[in-house]
């Protein structure tokens, strides 16, 4: 059994969940299940990043404690994420005082390497992104090209981590190791390597709401690396080592395209200096946009997640945003898009061979599943040898994290097995058998047979991306769902129990009218 690791960012609370958070969330879910189902140790982290000046901000302007206002967003976080069927294995939150206490920790061993010292910071200063910026990264106007807000320009007395002294170590990581995918992102690195990396800043003095730094509680630790951190924190660092032993390094850390800095520069070069092993792996998914612009609150393009779990059920958001774009690339959120596949693949080519199928069982065989007989013929060979094929094709596009190709493996068989339906027409081989004719009686046995086993593998390889319609899907074969199944063991062709009676129930996607 090997372990799994994987984690989302933690997103900030300075707003409520936004539909970008729920597209890295839902990827990472659908990752961790699938893993789960392949035998692996898996946790699977997600959580709050609540820390810094615009929370504070924020909080002071709507007049509440600061803890009191991430409470009130970490709740809704939560509601999304139960809302969305999320099987994280923990949630950290940055306000946890068991992070504090090892994020503390963390930063007296980064002291101790002889990495930090004590300047002055005097740069503009994007208080949404808690980011400094080069004059030349900024828009005119000192605008911050994210948020497209006025960057402020700040001076203060900061200690800095020596990020310069990782140069030669962060470019072998880099380009020489598979620890930042897609390659776009890597090359983008690359550029940023090629201009030199500069110090920056781990700590801040006017603000209040973060973690001191120890022996200068003037300063916070600077927000981005306290969120880093979370990384480590959730899993032990500081208070549990055998579970910090077990789980880091993380297997996957995945995130969208604008946070890659971060990720790979800053947060590698950190553990370095302590002497901790870097993660195995960073994905940078793309946007999620509407007309071409990143979804985004600050914005004010954005599409309430709550509501689009509301219109359309919570499987069908999980299904469309893995279906719609490349996972790298960024994609444009239209309803109309939605509607058509939830439409074509769910209701049409999926639900509907559930019916046909079930219904057959029901008026050719009592609702008992018969047993296949006689010798399979070529239109059962291309059925089942596509089936046959299904995990290998499904773990590879896992592998290589291309998430898209999940649904559309799946969508072929769907289709090959609707194929089936119409090239056997088991209504004729009924006919005939009615007649008298016992080859056809057999015939329709086996079809109907592979039309369910099918069904029941299907089942299994769209669990991780609709785990409740995957479910409703088995119990209407008439299986259960044991949670700790492995692939290993369902995803094999013939080994539906014959004799078992079918339970159809309601329809599974019903057509959606706009
Ligand atoms: N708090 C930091 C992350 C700290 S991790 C140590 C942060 N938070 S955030 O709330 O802004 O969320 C950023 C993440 O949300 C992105 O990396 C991405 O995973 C997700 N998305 C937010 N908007 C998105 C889109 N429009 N499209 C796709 N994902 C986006 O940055």
């Amino acid at each position: 059994m090997s372990k799994f690791y994987i984690t989302t960012p933690i997103y900030y609370v300075n707003d409520v969940p936004h539909i970008g958070h729920a597209y890295t969330t839902i990827a990472a879910d659908v990752l961790a299940r699938y893993h789960r189902l392949m035998g692996d140790d898996v946790f699977f982290l997600t959580g709050t990043d609540e820390h810094g000046q615009n929370i504070e901000r924020i909080a002071a302007e709507r007049g509440v404690s600061c803890q009191a206002y991430c409470d009130e967003i970490v709740g809704r976080f939560r509601d999304l994420w139960r809302l969305l069927n999320i099987s994280n294995d923990y949630f950290v939150r940055t306000t946890d005082q068991r992070h504090s206490e090892a994020v503390q920790q963390f930063a007296r061993a980064l002291l101790a390497s002889g990495d930090v010292y004590k300047g002055k910071y005097e740069g503009w200063y994007c208080p949404r992104c808690e980011a400094f910026y080069e004059e030349e990264e900024l828009l005119p106007d000192h605008l911050c090209s994210v948020h497209k807000r006025s960057c402020e320009w700040t001076v203060e007395d900061n200690y800095f981590f020596a990020l310069a002294r990782y140069q030669d170590k962060l470019r072998h990581l880099i380009a020489e190791t598979d620890f930042i995918r897609p390659e776009t992102r890597r090359n983008e690195l690359l550029g940023v390597l090629r201009q030199g990396l500069r110090d920056f800043s781990i700590s801040r003095e006017r603000v209040r709401w973060g973690v001191p730094l120890p022996d200068d509680p003037d300063q916070v630790l600077y927000v981005w690396v306290d969120a880093l951190l979370n990384y480590i924190t959730a899993i032990g660092y500081g208070d549990d080592p055998v579970t910090f032993q077990r789980y880091w390094p993380a297997e996957l850390q995945l995130m969208a395209k604008e946070i890659i800095r971060f990720h790979c520069l800053y947060w590698p070069a950190m553990l370095m200096s302590v002497g901790l092993p870097v993660p195995h792996k960073v994905f940078a998914h793309g946007w999620l946009t509407k007309d071409g612009q990143k979804l985004s609150k600050t914005t004010g393009n954005s599409i309430d997640p709550f509501a689009l779990v509301q219109r359309f059920g919570a499987d069908a958001v999980r299904y469309h945003f893995l279906r719609e774009g490349a996972f790298g690339a960024d994609w444009d959120y239209t309803d109309g898009a939605f509607i058509r596949r939830y439409n074509a693949d769910l209701a049409n080519d999926l639900g509907n061979l559930l019916n046909r199928t079930l219904q057959m069982v029901v008026r050719y065989f009592e609702g008992v599943v018969p047993s296949p007989t006689g010798q399979p013929e070529g239109s059962d060979r291309k059925l089942l040898d596509l089936a046959r094929g299904l995990r290998a094709g499904l773990e590879g596009a896992l592998q290589r994290i291309a998430l898209q190709d999940v649904p559309v493996l799946m969508g072929e068989l769907v289709v090959e097995a609707n194929k089936y339906v119409q090239a056997t027409a088991p209504w004729e081989l009924a006919k005939a058998r009615k007649a008298g004719d016992a080859r056809s009686g057999e015939r329709l046995a086996t079809v109907l047979y592979n039309l369910v086993d099918v069904q029941r593998l299907l089942g299994w390889a769209v669990y991780p991306v609709m785990p409740w319609k995957a479910e409703e899907l088995l119990r209407q074969l008439g299986l259960g769902v044991d949670p700790r199944a492995s692939w290993k063991d369902v995803m094999v062709v013939g080994a539906y129990p014959a004799g078992t009676r079918v339970a159809p129930g309601q329809v599974l996607f019903p057509k959606y009218e706009a």
